[in-house]
């Protein structure tokens, strides 16, 4: 990435902590990250290491202890983040309809109209080409169909980054692989900065421009890896030598990792 640059986003010095049960737990620590406009991160790291925290902090749904968190605003001057997280069943109103569903986010903005919210969700899943039943309520839908209603929900307001926190973790792998097609697709159309939080080595690289491996926690940056693999990705990238070597490098500094 061209060092004169200005990042979309930018960490620095982040430290964090949480108080349990009387005691600190650092989270994160001297935690700094750079990312570009319209860059697929992937991030890996050690169960319970901070990665949903960083995620968090990010959203502006927390915030850090020190450290600043810098993000350049899209060209409309407003800086909008779109979040998915892994557990769709709670992240949408249960007596909503799907269609409803993606037009939350506008109602918080007190501007928009029923008809208005209805006429910009269906826009929105022109637009990213997904398909879905609009009609039905979550708990006539698929998990598959609920993550898609959450991400386009995320996109409605055509956020200048979009986090997704293991979206696709809870899913079938049929679905996790269309998915991931999916949300491939919707990142090619729009070029959203994305940062993806995946549990799968295999999918954080697929995916992504670059793999961001965290150190146990407090996370820090352990390593950064640049995928060298052309887009748009196709499944047999995977047994190609670039992505193997890749992959064992990524899983050999994991292994030390969680082996300290
Ligand atoms: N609100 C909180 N209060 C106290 N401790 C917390 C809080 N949220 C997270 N933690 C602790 O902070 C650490 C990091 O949590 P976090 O959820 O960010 O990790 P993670 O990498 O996303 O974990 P996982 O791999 O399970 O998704 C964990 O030890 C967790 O128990
Ligand atoms: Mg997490």
């Amino acid at each position: 990435m061209s060092s004169n640059l200005k990042p979309q986003l930018s960490l620095q010095n982040i430290e964090k902590s949480y108080d349990s049960q009387g005691k600190k737990v650092q989270v994160l620590s001297n935690f700094d990250m750079d990312v570009y406009e319209s860059e697929f991160i992937s991030i890996f790291g050690p169960n319970g290491c901070g990665k949903s925290t960083l995620l968090h902090l990010i959203a502006g749904i927390i915030d850090s202890d020190e450290g600043t968190i810098s993000i350049k605003s899209n060209a409309e001057d407003v800086i909008s983040i779109g979040i998915v997280f892994q557990n769709y069943d709670k992240s949408l109103l249960p007596w909503r309809t799907c269609l409803d569903n993606i037009g939350l986010p506008l109602e918080a903005e007190n501007r928009f109209s029923k008809k208005e919210r209805r006429k910009r969700s269906f826009k929105i899943l022109e637009e990213l080409d997904i398909d879905l039943p609009l009609d039905s309520y979550p708990y006539q839908m698929s998990g598959g169909q609920k993550q898609l209603t959450c991400i386009a929900r995320a996109m409605i307001r055509r956020p200048s980054i979009l986090l997704l926190d293991e979206p696709f973790a809870s899913l079938d792998y049929q679905t996790r692989i269309s998915m991931q097609e999916i949300l491939q697709d919707i990142w090619g159309k729009t070029n959203v900065t994305t940062i993806f939080i995946s549990h799968e080595i295999d999918e954080a690289i697929y995916l992504a421009d670059r793999v961001l491996l965290l150190t146990s926690r407090p996370a820090t940056v352990a390593s950064w890896y640049e995928v060298p693999l052309s887009r748009p990705r196709k499944l047999e990238m995977l047994s190609a030598e670039p992505y193997v070597k890749l992959r064992t490098d990524v899983l050999n500094r994991f292994r030390s990792e969680v082996g300290k």
